[in-house]
């Protein structure tokens, strides 16, 4: 069982049968004799689940006031009668033009002040009172309408909230952070004392003199910068709860959610706060086609999406059968590529796999989006792949509910992200994911898994924690990661980990503040390396990015810098803790030396692969309450590769024989 912390299961599950399959239903672009033939081509890829409705809103309102339900009515019924559950959405992600013709305030604003206007979607800000106003109201019709359809499983709160634009610059906007910088810090002086608005004369008299951070002649407030990242992505979530409030009204028994984007791409939510009022996680997700590792940046997405579901299974809400519309090259996908990304997803941690959309749409900005049944319809290598997968997943049912395993933390944190980033730092080469990314690659690589944690969240049962670039931490988060080395966990820390509190100010007396005793290390000065330069090491490695000057305050020495100005200086040291370890890392090492940092990271730790396989296979392990397990080999190699597990292969129903063909996935439920 993983160590994440447990809890219920979300209710959405138990109207879902097996592992759910489907995808976005958008079917107000097609006549009824299509619906219909939709219903026939559903059932034969096993479709069980769909998202209907998500941009609806200028169809079901036509004007203001005047409702038109009865398509819907007739989809809904439909599906029903087709045993399909429906995420119902609440239509609010592109408002009708009448409502933007009548008030044109709730558009969006960007902080040069260019207002964002209509003929897209997703254009209005989430402060809009108006807005909001226009967004309950059509929840609630829906909500009202169809709060008994026997299809509805779930509701869909808009969609992708923070897509296109996340951050909202108008007057409304204003007053919102305004009102949000109040109720935060209660008066002016502790804002004042926060901001350390003593510097450059930026003290405020009153909350009424505040701006977001918008233009200026030079680096703006970090306070000021990293307060309003807070306010935007609060507000996104605000907003969800106003629609939240009248569904929990109306239908109280019917869980809600709202699909996220994680992934190495999205900064500017803070999804570990957003997953307290979702029900259940739903993510979309998007392979960059040019991104020769885009399994790997995959698994990335997965792993911190269920770490943002504090390990339970979530739901895959979209993904795409084949390419997107959106990339500048958009090269299909492979043949058997979906199979390996929806099991992929699947393997750590999804319950349900989604596609955006259903049927390609033959006009609009997304035609040339691949779906499940693309425009050459159902004699095609698309559909013959999205039926074989439907197969595939029922296959699975026996997964469902499991939990994927994992013995390694890596500390994750939004805000770390956004503070490590703003302007003004040692070195813009210091990218909050870059060695992150790194360190999950090798154990992606190794077959090892691992969970994305945020610093406050328990670390009990992890053996080995990473905390890579962890730049601004609480005292409770830093004395959390201390209480898991003392308790028998390895921790590492890096680099620019540690530096600041939660209001970006220096720990003082020596960098790392927050981990100088537990690291048993102080360092004096930082030494960023220049662009393309590189620092040796004392046990051959070379370092990147970064240097500093180290002193070891009780930890052992494990390697050090080799050259002027630094030679001597340690770059990764080690302390005993308790039961368990804390190694501090300097500097930022090649490929190479990462490699070999993770091996010795598991030895000392314990943990190991979970199964002996050839390279360029994908291993994870889920486990049921119950000790049942079942292992996922995706073999992302172009020759057939060896995977040592004993069990019955679930796909093909036989004993499992070893080997996994080139391109091919066994799941092997083990003896
Ligand atoms: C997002 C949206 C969908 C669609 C896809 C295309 O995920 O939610 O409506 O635009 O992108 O990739």
């Amino acid at each position: 069982m993983s160590p994440q912390e447990q809890s219920a299961p979300p209710a959405v599950w138990k109207s879902l049968d097996g592992i759910a399959y489907g995808g976005d239903y958008n079917p107000e672009q097609w006549p009824v004799s299509t619906r219909l033939e939709d219903l026939e081509l559903m059932k034969e890829a096993g479709v069980t689940f769909l998202s209907v409705g998500i941009f609806s809103w200028g169809l079901l309102e036509p004007t203001e006031g005047t409702y038109d339900f009865g398509w819907l009515d007739e989809v809904l019924d439909n599906l029903a009668t087709s045993g399909i559950k429906v995420a119902l959405a609440t239509a609010t992600a592109a408002p009708p033009a009448w409502l933007v013709r009548k008030h044109p305030e709730i558009l969006p604003v960007t902080a040069d002040g260019t207002v964002l206007g209509p003929g897209s979607r997703r254009h209005y800000s989430p402060s809009s009172a108006v807005y909001r106003r226009y967004a309950t109201g059509i929840t609630r019709a829906l909500a009202e309408r169809y709060k008994d359809h026997p299809a509805l499983a779930l509701w869909h709160v808009d969609n992708e909230l923070g897509c296109h634009v996340s951050e909202f610059y108008g007057d409304e906007d204003a007053a919102a952070f305004r009102a949000w910088l109040e109720r935060r810090y209660g008066n002016i002086e502790a804002l004042n004392a926060s901001w350390g608005t003593a510097f450059w004369s930026q003290h405020y008299a009153s909350f009424e003199e505040i701006l977001p951070p918008g233009a200026a002649p030079s680096t703006l407030n970090p306070g000021q910068q990293l307060d309003f990242q807070r306010f935007s992505s609060w507000s996104l979530m605000d907003y969800y709860r106003t629609l939240l409030e009248v569904l929990r009204d109306v239908t109280p028994g019917v869980p809600a959610t709202t699909n996220l984007m994680v992934s190495s791409a999205t900064k500017s939510m803070d999804y570990f706060d957003w997953a307290k009022d979702l029900d259940v996680i739903a993510n979309d997700h998007y392979l960059v086609a040019a991104d020769p590792e885009r399994q790997i940046e995959l698994a990335f997405s997965a792993d911190l999406t269920r770490g943002v579901a504090g390990g339970h299974p979530w739901i895959l809400m979209e993904h795409s059968t084949s390419a997107v519309n959106w990339q500048p090259r958009n090269q299909p996908k492979m043949p058997g590529e979906m199979l390996r990304n929806s099991l992929a997803h699947v393997a750590r941690g999804a319950d349900a796999v989604m596609f955006f959309q259903w049927r390609q749409s033959f006009a609009g900005s997304e035609k040339f989006h691949s779906a499940m049944v693309p425009h050459g319809g159902r004699e095609t290598r698309i559909f013959r792949e999205v039926v074989g997968l439907g197969a595939a997943l029922q296959k699975l049912a026996p997964v469902k509910g499991s939990r994927v395993e994992s013995r390694v933390a890596v500390v994750f944190d939004y805000e770390a992200w956004w503070a490590s980033e703003i302007d003004s730092k040692p070195s813009v080469d210091v990218r909050y994911l870059d060695l992150l990314r790194d360190f999950h690659r090798s154990l992606f690589l190794r077959g090892v898994s691992a969970d994305f944690v945020h610093p406050s969240a328990s670390l009990a049962g992890y053996a080995l924690v990473l905390v890579c670039t962890l730049y601004n931490v609480t005292d409770a988060a830093a004395a959390n990661i201390a209480s898991a080395a003392r308790e028998g966990a390895t921790i590492l820390v890096s680099y620019f980990s540690g530096i600041v509190d939660e209001q970006d100010h220096v720990r003082l007396g020596g960098y790392p503040g927050a981990f100088r005793d537990l690291l048993g290390v102080s360092v004096e000065e930082f030494y960023p390396l220049l662009a393309g330069s590189t620092a040796k090491l004392s046990d051959g490695g070379v370092g990147r990015v970064w240097s500093e000057h180290v002193h070891a305050a009780g930890a052992e020495v494990v390697s050090a810098f080799t050259e002027y100005p630094l030679e001597g200086a340690p770059a990764l040291t080690r302390r005993s803790v308790g039961a368990g370890a804390a190694w501090y890392l300097a500097t930022f090492p090649d490929r190479d030396g990462i490699e070999a940092l993770v091996d010795r990271l598991l030895d000392e730790s314990g943990v190991a692969a979970v199964a002996g396989a050839d390279q360029g296979v994908e291993l994870t392990r889920r486990r049921n309450a119950d000790g049942t397990s079942f292992v996922f080999a995706i073999n992302h190699s172009r020759t057939d590769a060896t995977v040592r597990v004993a069990g019955t292969e679930l796909l093909s129903g036989e004993r499992f024989t070893g080997m996994v063909p080139a391109g091919a996935v066994a799941v092997v439920a083990e003896d």
